[in-house]
């Protein structure tokens, strides 16, 4: 793995950098370049700015790994909010949460029954619930919290990484399931056993699985592929693949993160694509945003330039 990459994800498991990180202002300036505010009300205004741009809209509020179950109940009852708010607003977004945000690591048998309530709550509103992939040592757990989850409800869908060796033994277990999937490359730091570490092979992993999801027999189980990239090469073979295989422009959507390659988004949109944008919110921003410096790390850059503009 590239040195910066490694110290960037390296860091973003530091106490001691997050509480010098979060204190500062000019981190919190270059911040924002990916996050319009920390509040539901700054992310709701940006959701119905997306919509007006022909954009759909993903929310999640930050935050993994608690350790305290009346955090655990907090969040519940806030996406609970968050849902009620997209549809008092009629905004075409969907909720994506962490298993450990919603308690995976106090009590599991919790996590599922607060996974449950929200899709319960999605499906009323209209809309899929989507379960985000954290790091390796949850991706078992997680796999068997979104298997729970389709014994009661269709409209839930689960994010895989494209670096992860496992991934494709994972989804073909997946695919009888028609199951709603958002492929990703994969974000956090992983051994060479577990992940490729070539970025052509994770790549040519992300292409298979859209092929995968994109099989006759398999979208006529009702799979459905979100293509959570913002890697330009790859959306243009992909459109090739989409095309030779006869899979409409609604059939499929893009989704990329608040704040990058907007050009793209728009370009794509007009075209007639679906596109989503993950705009995350919230206090605890720190991790996330790390685990952002370290996809590019130039990104830095916006640091520094906060540091003397702000
Ligand atoms: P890649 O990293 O190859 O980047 C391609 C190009 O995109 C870069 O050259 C650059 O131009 C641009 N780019 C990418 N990242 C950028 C950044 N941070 N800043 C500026 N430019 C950037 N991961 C995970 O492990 N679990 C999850 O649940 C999710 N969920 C998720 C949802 C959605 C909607 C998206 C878009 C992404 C995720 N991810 C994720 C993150 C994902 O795994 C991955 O780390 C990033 O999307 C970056 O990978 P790309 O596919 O964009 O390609």
């Amino acid at each position: 793995m590239n040195p910066m990459r490694s110290l960037l994800l390296a860091g973003s498991r530091s106490a001691w950098l997050e509480r010098q990180a979060t204190t500062r202002r000019f981190v919190k300036l270059a911040v924002r370049r990916f996050m319009p505010g920390e509040t539901l009300d700054e992310a709701l205004v940006a959701a119905g700015e997306q919509n007006r741009l022909g954009i759909a809209v993903t929310l999640t509020h930050l935050g993994e790994n608690l350790r305290d179950k009346s955090e655990a109940d907090a969040v519940l009852a806030h996406y609970q909010t968050v849902l009620e708010r997209i549809r008092g607003a009629n905004l075409n977004a969907e909720v994506s949460v962490k298993p450990t945000q919603l308690g995976l690591d106090i009590d599991a048998a919790m996590c599922t029954e607060y996974t449950r309530t929200l899709a319960e709550a999605a499906r009323v509103h209209g809309s899929r619930l989507w379960i985000d992939m954290e790091g390796s040592a949850y991706t078992q757990t997680t796999l068997q919290l979104y298997r729970k989850m389709r014994e009661t409800h269709t409209n839930v869908g689960l994010c895989l990484q494209a670096y992860l060796r496992r991934t494709r033994a994972d989804l073909e277990t997946l695919l009888p399931l028609g199951p709603a999937i958002r492929i990703v490359k994969g974000a956090y730091a992983e051994p060479a056993e577990l992940a490729f570490t070539d970025k052509h092979e994770v790549d040519e992993n992300f292409h298979w699985m859209a092929e995968r999801l994109w099989s006759a027999q398999a979208r006529a189980n009702g799979a459905w592929a979100t293509l959570g990239t913002h890697d330009t090469v790859l959306i243009g073979k992909l459109e090739g693949t989409a095309l030779r295989l006869g899979v409409g422009a609604k059939d499929y959507e893009y989704a990329m993160l608040y704040g990058i390659q907007r050009g793209e988004q728009q370009r794509l949109a007009k075209s007639g694509r679906i596109v989503r944008v993950l705009i995350s919110y919230g206090a605890h921003w720190f991790p996330w945003y790390m685990r952002r410096l370290a996809e590019r790390p130039a990104n830095l850059l916006f640091v520094a330039k906060s540091m003397f503009s702000g």
